[in-house]
Formats: structure tokens, C-alpha cells, sequence
């Protein structure tokens, strides 16, 4: 017991720290890659591969050589993926978001013809790639407008749903939108779809790289009227706390890496499986750092997932996956 210290010998906390082996076994922490998602960006069109400058090692893809991709990276151990959609075809309504002709409807369906079971899909939930304002809901008066947002989010959840994706990710942080969601997806047969919650979503200057990838970057404004303020930690257990009485059943904290107390914070008040998300922006720091002779790559990956792994999270949502894999940095 911790404080029982009886004589010398048993302080020696060395003893543990001895040799790879014995450090192994007393490992606190373990990463398990069964349990990260790898993300992809879908595009409009045939045949394209597009790199992402701000992304090392990420590409945006068509579905056909999305296909191709997840094919290589399921051989390598990948086995969740979350897709995110881009357009060229923006509204004020986000009506792609929902639209048949949404390359992410169009790569699910693909990818459960060719996969099945063996692909666990899920996709991001929001308007920011759709609206032609690049906000995460629709605008009215000039101000995003919570509950009519809440009708698109919730057709564009059962259209993914119908297409059959496995995770809904809601991101765009407006009230309800859960509660909404769940009660699209049951009201039209898909009891079993799950809902993982963006719940604690922090307006958050890590995003960067996304929104370049993702072309969703907001034409006036930005995100603080809906995303979460970075000095509160209290306010995301109220986040919690609805999330869980509106249905979700993953929680998602995000980003990962200077929010490592909400996701400890989250891991203690609830029961749910917690998810990270190693953002864009955290991968963009480690490809720079290493390109810059500053740190080892592996290294600095490994330690910033275990951390987050450490602080609580059971689930990480990271583009460093499949360099893990590829490069089997776990066997090192
Ligand atoms: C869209 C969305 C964003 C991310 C995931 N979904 C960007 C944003 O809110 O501006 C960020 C992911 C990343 O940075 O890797 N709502
Ligand atoms: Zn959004």
C-alpha cells in the first residue's frame, strides 16, 4: 500500500526500471492499435490522389482510390476508419451533406460491398465541408443558427446510417444535436448505428491543417459560439453529463494532447467508452519536429499516444496509424 514503507529496500523503485523486460511487465500503459482510427478525406471524382502540404503522409482520395487505399492499410492492421467528405458543390443549406451524390455516402457503401464486417466505418457528422459559410451549422441573422442545424445534422446522419456506416461522429457542437440523431436513426430502423459524440470540442487553433485538408475553414467569424472555450474544464463535464442523457455512446474528447485533464475528467464520471482525438495540428507538430532533426518520430508519437492513452482514453482517433503499423514502431 502506498505510504506503508517499511524499511529501505522497498523504496528502491529503480528495482522496476531495470531492463526492457521488467520495465515491459510493469508497464502501466499498453497502445492497442485495434483500438485507434485511422481518418481519410473523400473527393469528388475518379482516379485522384491528393497530398495534403500541411499533412505529411495524408492524402485526399476519390472513392475508388479510397478502396484501393483501405485495402493496403487493412493488410497492415487497420480495421476502424473515419471519413471526412469535401465538395465542390456548397450551399447555404448544406444539402450535400445529405445528398445521394455525397462522396462519403457513396465511399460507405463501396467499402461495406467490398469489406463487410471486416471494416468498422465510421464518419464525421457535420455541415462546415457542405455550407457555402464553411460554419458547422446553418446561419441565420448572421448568427449560426442551433435548432434548424439540428434537422440537416439529423437527415445527414441517417443518410450515412442507410449507406451503412457503423459510427455516427457528430462534431459541430450544437445543443442537442444527440438526442436529435438518436431519434432520426431509431425512427428510421437503424436502432444499431452508434452515436460517438464530438463532446468536449474545443475551439482550438490545432485544427489548422484540417481545414485546409478538409477545405471547411468558416468565411467570417470562427467557431466560439459553439465550439467549447479552451480555459473551461467544468463545462465539459456539463458536456458530459448531456451527451450521456441525450443518448451517445461513445464520448469523444478533442484535441488530445493539451486536454489531457478533460479526458482523465472523463474516464472518472462516466461509464462510456472515451474517445481522443490526436488532431491535425498535434500530427502537423511531430512531422515538423522530426523533419527539423528535433525529435525522433517514433519516439515522439509513441510517447504523445501513450499519454493520451494514460490520461483515460480507451479509443484515439489518429493519422499516425498507419506509420505505426507500416513501420511496426509498437515492435520496436
Ligand atoms: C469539422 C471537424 C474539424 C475537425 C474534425 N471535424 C475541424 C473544425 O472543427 O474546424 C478537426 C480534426 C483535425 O484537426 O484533425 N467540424
Ligand atoms: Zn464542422
Amino acid at each position: 500500500m502506498a505510504g506503508a514503507i517499511k524499511d529501505n529496500s522497498e523504496t528502491r523503485a529503480r528495482r522496476l526500471r531495470k531492463s526492457p523486460l521488467i520495465r515491459n511487465l510493469a508497464a502501466e500503459t499498453r497502445l492497442d492499435t485495434s483500438r485507434m482510427i485511422q481518418p481519410y478525406f473523400v473527393i469528388p471524382g475518379r482516379g485522384k490522389i491528393e497530398k495534403i502540404s500541411s499533412m505529411p503522409g495524408i492524402e485526399r482520395n476519390s472513392v475508388d482510390t479510397l478502396a484501393k487505399q483501405i485495402e493496403k492499410d487493412m493488410k497492415l492492421g487497420i480495421k476502424n476508419i473515419m471519413l471526412f467528405g469535401l465538395t465542390d458543390q456548397k450551399d447555404a443549406r448544406a444539402s450535400m451533406s445529405y445528398s445521394a451524390r455525397n462522396p462519403v455516402i457513396h465511399a460507405v457503401k463501396k467499402l461495406r460491398r467490398e469489406f463487410g464486417d471486416d471494416l468498422m466505418v465510421s464518419v464525421d457528422i457535420c455541415l462546415c465541408a457542405y455550407t457555402s459559410h464553411g460554419h458547422c451549422g446553418l446561419i441565420k441573422d448572421k448568427f449560426v443558427d442551433n435548432d434548424s442545424s439540428l434537422k440537416t445534422l439529423a437527415k445527414m446522419a441517417v443518410a450515412h446510417a442507410e449507406a451503412g456506416a457503423d459510427i455516427l461522429g457528430p462534431s459541430d457542437m450544437m445543443d442537442f444535436r444527440v438526442r436529435e440523431i438518436r431519434n432520426a436513426l431509431d425512427s428510421n430502423g437503424f436502432t444499431n448505428a452508434l452515436i460517438m459524440s464530438y463532446t468536449a470540442k474545443y475551439a482550438s487553433a490545432y485544427y489548422g491543417p484540417f481545414r485546409e485538408a478538409a477545405d471547411s475553414a468558416p468565411s467570417f467569424g470562427d467557431r466560439k459560439t459553439y465550439q467549447m472555450d479552451y480555459r473551461n474544464q467544468r463545462e465539459a463535464l456539463k458536456e458530459l453529463m448531456l451527451d450521456m442523457e441525450e443518448g451517445a455512446d461513445i464520448v469523444m474528447v478533442k484535441p488530445a494532447l493539451a486536454y489531457l485533464d478533460i479526458i482523465a475528467l472523463f474516464r472518472q464520471n462516466c461509464d462510456l467508452p472515451v474517445a481522443a482525438y490526436n488532431v491535425s495540428g498535434e500530427y502537423a507538430q511531430v512531422k515538423l519536429a522530426a523533419k527539423a532533426g528535433l525529435a525522433n518520430e517514433r519516439d515522439l508519437t509513441i510517447e504523445n499516444l501513450t499519454a493520451i492513452t494514460r490520461a483515460g482514453a480507451g479509443i484515439i482517433l489518429t493519422y499516425h496509424l498507419r506509420d505505426i503499423l507500416k513501420k511496426r514502431w509498437l515492435n520496436e
